[in-house]
């Protein structure tokens, strides 16, 4: 068994699946958030990972696509990548070095409600405009196209007619952040 399980979370703003992925793992025997990057200087994940003494750092679109980004993540030992909350498509030279070891989380029961500009509130305005009457969580591998790899884990809950994005989220965020840390560690004792 690897002494420290490593991981690094992406996330551009609020952070509050970062946060209950960072709590569920702070003094964890042999899984350790190490580091939190965002896109966005001012994301209130990065004051969230300040709280848990994580390290973090900000890059921009020029800089995630560099060759140097890629070899600063393998450098760093990552063992796997989340993405909470993190708005930008993953470079293919990164989903290349880190195969099967990219997870993102999507607000809705994919592959509906999917795909470029499908994230946060957008998610939820479609499933109400629709009048569905569930939605859910998805988490997946990512590949090169947005919301598109394959899908490890599903929860569902009820839309009620008197739902707004932000009732809605609310519901959406609690199965988040309930689940996800949860599939993390399943998958890093798999990957044990
Ligand atoms: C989460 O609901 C996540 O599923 C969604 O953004 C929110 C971030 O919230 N992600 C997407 O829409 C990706 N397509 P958070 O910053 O509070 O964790």
């Amino acid at each position: 068994m690897n002494t420290t399980y490593k991981i690094a979370i992406l996330a551009s703003g609020s952070g509050t699946n970062a946060e209950a992925i960072m709590n569920r793992f702070s003094n964890h025997e042999y899984i350790a958030v190490s580091k939190v990057y965002s896109n966005n200087a001012d994301a209130f994940v990065l004051e969230r990972a300040k709280k848990f003494d994580i390290p973090t750092a900000v890059f921009n679109k020029q800089e995630l696509h560099s060759e140097e980004f890629l070899n600063s993540l393998i450098e760093e030992g990552f063992d796997l990548i989340i993405l909470a909350g993190f708005m930008w498509l993953v470079p293919a030279q990164i989903v290349s070095a880190f195969e099967n070891r990219i997870l993102n989380i999507h607000p809705a029961l994919l592959p509906s409600y999917g795909g470029k500009g499908m994230y946060g509130h957008f998610v939820h305005e479609a499933v109400l405009g629709n009048k569905e009457k569930e939605s859910g969580i998805s988490i997946h591998y990512v590949n090169e196209k947005y919301d598109d790899g394959d899908i490890i884990f599903q929860a569902k809950c009820a839309v009620m007619e008197s739902d707004t994005p932000d009732s809605l989220a609310n519901r959406i965020h609690k199965l988040e952040h309930q689940h996800y840390p949860e599939v993390i560690e399943k998958i890093c004792l798999q990957n044990n």
